[in-house]
């Protein structure tokens, strides 16, 4: 079973990551950007304001082909529970953004590149926060970190979560902390179960 997290910068979403690592210590636990020299390409693109947006979505693309193949699929075959913080929705709902000058439709055109042979999660938590508080908690550090961008790629998480219902659970991430990560371990909890009935 595979499970990702996502959200906009900000959403706290890393912080429940760690939790649940802590809570599940069975399962496998994953990021992207991964921590490869795919994953190095993709940070020094991000650090660079004048990078290529086009070439941006294809170095986190294929940071993603290598994390299918090194790390998700082995795990999945393996029978293990797979947490990854960020995945195949990050790119759907950044990149759709970063290239909708050179592309047209990039959310269709970013989807359509992956789903040859991406594999989708079963179940995704999306942590919800609106995009001023977003870009206020992460600081503003990288270029993605601006309301007026973030605010952009809420609206594609929105659009994903409206083609896919089923396979996003919401969690309200303006709550304290505390709020936030009972209700992401309760979401896991319930996910396991369902799987087991
Ligand atoms: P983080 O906030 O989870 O550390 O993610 C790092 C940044 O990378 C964040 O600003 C979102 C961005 N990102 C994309 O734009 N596209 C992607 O596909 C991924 C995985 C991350």
């Amino acid at each position: 079973m595979l499970i990702t997290l996502e959200g906009i910068d900000g959403s706290g979403k890393t912080t429940v990551w760690e939790v649940l690592r802590e809570e599940f210590p069975e399962f496998v636990f994953t990021r992207e950007p991964t921590e490869t020299w795919y994953g190095e390409g993709v940070e020094r693109s991000m650090g660079d304001d004048d990078a290529d947006s086009l070439a941006e979505l294809f170095l986190f693309t294929a940071d993603h082909a290598n994390h299918l193949s090194e790390t998700i699929r082995p795990a999945l075959a393996e029978g293990e529970v797979v947490i990854s913080d960020r995945y195949s929705d990050s790119r759907y709902a950044y990149q759709a953004v970063s290239i909708e000058d050179h592309v047209k439709r990039p959310l269709e055109y970013i989807r359509g590149v992956h789903q040859p042979w991406t594999r989708p999660p079963d179940a995704t938590l999306y942590f919800d926060v609106d995009p001023e508080t977003g870009a206020a908690r992460s600081g503003a550090t990288n270029k993605f970190e601006q309301a007026a961008f973030l605010s952009q790629v809420q609206s594609n998480y929105e659009r994903l979560f409206d083609a896919e219902p089923e396979r996003f659970v919401r969690i309200d991430a303006s709550r304290s902390p505390e709020e936030v990560l009972d209700s992401a371990v309760n979401a896991v909890e319930r996910l396991l179960e369902d799987r087991d009935e």
